[in-house]
């Protein structure tokens, strides 16, 4: 009976194996790929590609906003300045555009100076009690009106050329 017994667990142990092995033979075996050098060639360079990427980010553009000055620099809205806009054009060669001053001419900015401090310096250096060689052709022939109108002006421009 022991014996009948033994045989018989033996016998379910085998069907229980061999299904095991018939539901693996069901599915397609995969098939083993050769070796493929060029796609494996492929594959290292874009990966290479990709650290190179990481390693030089691109450079994030930035946008620059180009803020265009409307308008004059100076609103000529009387005779006086629009005469002192007139008589400035002989000093931006030095003096900048801006009233900025310039550093190759050691100019100094005269932009946004007090009217009163830049009608003296200019009264003063025509009539010589202040000595500025440079300046002195361009002044000697100032008239008084003329250095009020450059000195307002003057004062209207940017400080500093800001
Ligand atoms: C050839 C260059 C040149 C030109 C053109 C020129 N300047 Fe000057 N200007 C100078 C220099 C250089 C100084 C500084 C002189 C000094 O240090 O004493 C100066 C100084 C001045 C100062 C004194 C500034 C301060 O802070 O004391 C005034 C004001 C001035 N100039 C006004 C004018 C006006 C107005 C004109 C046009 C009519 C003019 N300049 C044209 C070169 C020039």
């Amino acid at each position: 009976m022991a014996r009948l017994l033994i045989f018989l667990f033996f016998l379910a142990g085998l069907a229980f194996i061999m299904n095991l092995n018939h539901e693996k033979s069901d599915k397609p075996l995969a098939k083993p790929e050769r070796f493929n050098f060029d796609k494996a060639k492929e594959a290292h360079e874009k990966k290479v590609a990709e650290l190179e990427k990481l390693k030089n980010p691109k450079p994030v553009e930035k946008k620059v906003e180009v803020v265009v000055q409307k308008g004059p620099l100076v609103e000529l809205v009387s005779d006086e300045l629009k005469r002192g806009h007139d008589l400035y054009a002989k000093c931006i060669l030095c003096h900048g555009k801006r009233g900025e001053g310039k550093k190759s001419q050691k100019a100094p900015a005269v932009g946004g100076q007090f009217e009163w401090y830049l009608k003296t310096q200019i009264t003063n250096m025509r009539d010589g009690v202040r000595i500025n060689k440079v300046m002195n052709p361009y002044v000697r022939k100032l008239s008084d009106q003329d250095i009020a109108d450059l000195s307002l002006y003057m004062s209207k421009l940017p400080y500093m050329g800001k």
